[in-house]
């Protein structure tokens, strides 16, 4: 989603800035813009769609300058036009958002009812009126910004400069990640310390409320009551170097191609072989005390939650209720005692996970998180951190995060059921997961069968994904990849389901993508893929020898796996699943990397 960088510098920052923003580009936009103070005057540069089309701005009409600020934008409120691009310039001030401002509508019409114009179709440019407004009433910059916050309600990080004091860069936090660099003479503002990793590693993260007034010389944060405070400096650990795809030609298939080994370093956190024991990290609750789980998510990671009901459920017999976030509050859901709340996200910013994960804390539910960004909102909220070891995931479409969330999925399960007195084997659990990395390479190993099918797939309009227990979940989300980056309508159905409604889309012109180790829900999946196929259903069966010798009859293509255990057939089962969407999407020529309307961190409801 938008991105903000911002730097109060002792050399030009124009090219400094834009390099902030390809840093940034992975988390989706759709417009981006430049503006730098020089010679006490604003100067801009915006332009819709991707960076390089700024670069030709800038190119074109290049940006002198020591402070400026950057952003690249998601369209909210009106089209990813030039107009609407950020920086907005109202008067003396110039103003970059992320989020949304809920209660732009009254502030709007209040500023037009004063004979204000506006230029924009944003709610941002309400924020660049308020603060022209006060400081055209003779506050300063600061007052103006102080006075200004209480007003906005939403979700938001901000940077703001003004005209007349060109060595002050100003930014404001609440609901939406902002953080601060600190250099040698120059200071920084930006969304993510990955942003700034090429000026500075030393970083400080705002808090909720926080706004933060930055110079050459020193950086002062005060909290929402404007008390002055301290926020600790943290060495981010971000690579300076710009994140590259390597030998791949995506990171998405980087990413895919990662997964054994993020997996195993996820693993090792959990593992404990020596003792033959799945361990977590330390909590200060009694996990034998839980009576019930809910487990809250957006997208790929709600998947990663339906997986997890299976598992825990089965494992250890605690109730599960899975919720995708933006339903979670707004359902009123029943919070009994001694529930335990499971936020699932890879970049614990998600705005939707991090209010649902507020509303359990809030209703005195104790938290827990599956989290990738060890600095996050979330995983700085929860109660107990069960961090996963993805890496920075740059592809829009999660892959690793998704595969790193399972194997640390499976651990809390496990370690669930021990404290319930129900684990059994705990060896033969440590084992299986031990296999998963090998097993997932042995899965890479298929990429070119798969690809080799995918023109197949890529001339469909319509597809579907069945999966029965554990592999329903992996089934909705072959779907989600494929639809996320082909732009294919794809569906998942539980294969149970698929003769009480699906199975009247069937006929030759649609594929059916069938997941089903060998095991004991396979029979059932098979008379349901024949059910389909006796009526012309184009089927692609995923499974391993023993299925495909039983079942690969008939079939357009099938793709062997490992002979895997079920608990970790779903981690292994990804893979394909994931390779098939994204040469499909190769094939289709789409945008693989940074899908149309899509963003990676989705910090507005
Ligand atoms: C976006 C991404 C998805 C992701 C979802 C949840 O929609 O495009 O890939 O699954 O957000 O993100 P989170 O960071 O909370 O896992």
């Amino acid at each position: 989603m938008c991105g903000i960088v911002g730097i109060m510098g002792g050399e030009p920052v124009a090219d400094r800035l834009l390099d902030g923003l390809k840093r940034l580009e992975y988390r989706g936009y759709d417009s981006a813009g430049i503006c730098t103070i020089h010679d006490d005057r604003f100067d801009r540069r915006r332009a819709p769609g991707k960076l390089k089309n700024l670069a030709q701005r800038l190119a074109e009409e290049p940006l002198a300058g020591m402070a400026g600020i950057a952003h690249t934008r998601w369209a909210t409120h009106g089209a990813p036009t030039e107009d609407n691009a950020h920086p907005h310039i109202v008067g003396d001030v110039v103003v970059v958002h992320n989020g949304i401002i809920e209660n732009f509508k009254p502030l709007r019409d209040e500023l037009i009812a004063q004979g204000r114009e506006f230029r924009s179709q944003t709610d941002t440019e309400v924020v660049a009126h308020l603060i022209a407004r006060e400081i055209e009433n003779g506050a300063a910059p600061r007052a103006a910004l102080a006075t200004v916050l209480p007003m906005l309600h939403g979700a938001f990080a901000l940077g703001v400069m003004v005209r007349t004091h060109p060595d002050l860069l100003l930014g404001a936090r609440l609901g939406a990640p902002l953080t601060v660099g600190y250099g040698d003479g120059e200071n920084y503002l930006g969304s993510d310390a990955l942003a700034l990793a090429p000026l500075t590693q030393r970083i400080a993260y705002l808090e909720e409320g926080d706004w933060v007034a930055i110079t050459r010389e020193a950086v002062e944060i005060y909290d929402r009551d404007n008390n002055a405070v301290t926020r600790p400096i943290v060495n981010s650990g971000a690579s300076g170097q710009l994140i590259d795809k390597g030998n791949h030609r995506h990171f998405m298939q980087k990413e895919i191609y990662e997964q054994p080994v993020v997996v195993a370093q996820t693993l090792r956190s959990y593992l404990r072989p020596l003792e033959s024991k799945v361990a977590l990290p330390d909590m200060d609750f009694d996990l034998s005390a839980i009576e019930r789980v809910a487990i809250v998510a957006c997208g790929t990671a709600s998947y990663v939650g339906m997986i997890g009901k299976y598992w825990i459920e089965q494992l250890a017999r605690v109730p599960v209720e899975v919720d995708v976030a933006s339903e979670y509050r707004y359902r009123d859901p029943v919070l009994l005692p001694n529930t335990l709340g499971i936020v699932i996200s890879q970049s614990g910013e998600t705005a939707d996970t991090l209010a649902a994960l507020r509303h359990m804390r809030a209703a005195g539910v104790t938290t827990a998180g599956i989290i990738n960004v060890p600095t996050s909102s979330m995983a700085r909220e929860v109660d107990l951190l069960m961090p996963t070891h993805a890496g920075p995931e740059i592809g829009v479409a999660s892959t690793k995060a998704f595969t790193c969330q399972l194997a640390v999925m499976a651990a809390f399960a496990a370690n669930l059921a021990r404290a319930k007195g129900r684990l059994g084997d705990e060896a033969d659990v440590v084992q299986q997961l031990q296999q998963v990395p090998e097993a997932m390479s042995e899965a890479l190993g298929h990429d070119g069968d798969i690809e080799a099918m995918a023109p197949k797939i890529a001339a469909a309009r319509d597809v579907l994904y069945l999966g029965r227990g554990p592999e329903f979940p992996l089934a909705l989300e072959g779907a989600l990849k494929l639809k996320e980056i082909s732009y294919i309508h794809a569906e998942g159905y539980a294969s149970g389901e698929m003769k009480h409604g699906p199975i009247a889309l069937i006929d030759e012109a649609v594929p059916l993508i069938v997941i089903a180790p060998s095991g004991p829900l396979f029979d059932k999946t098979v008379s349901n893929m024949q059910e389909a196929q006796a009526r012309g259903a184009q089927v692609v069966l995923i499974s391993d020898a023993e299925g495909i010798a039983q079942a690969g009859e008939n079939t357009i293509a099938t793709i062997e796996m490992p002979k895997v255990a079920p608990l970790i057939a779903p981690l292994v089962y990804a893979v394909p699943v994931q390779l098939l969407a994204y040469h499909v999407a190769v094939a289709k020529g789409t945008d693989v990397d940074q899908p149309r309307n899509l963003a990676k961190s989705v910090t507005v409801e």
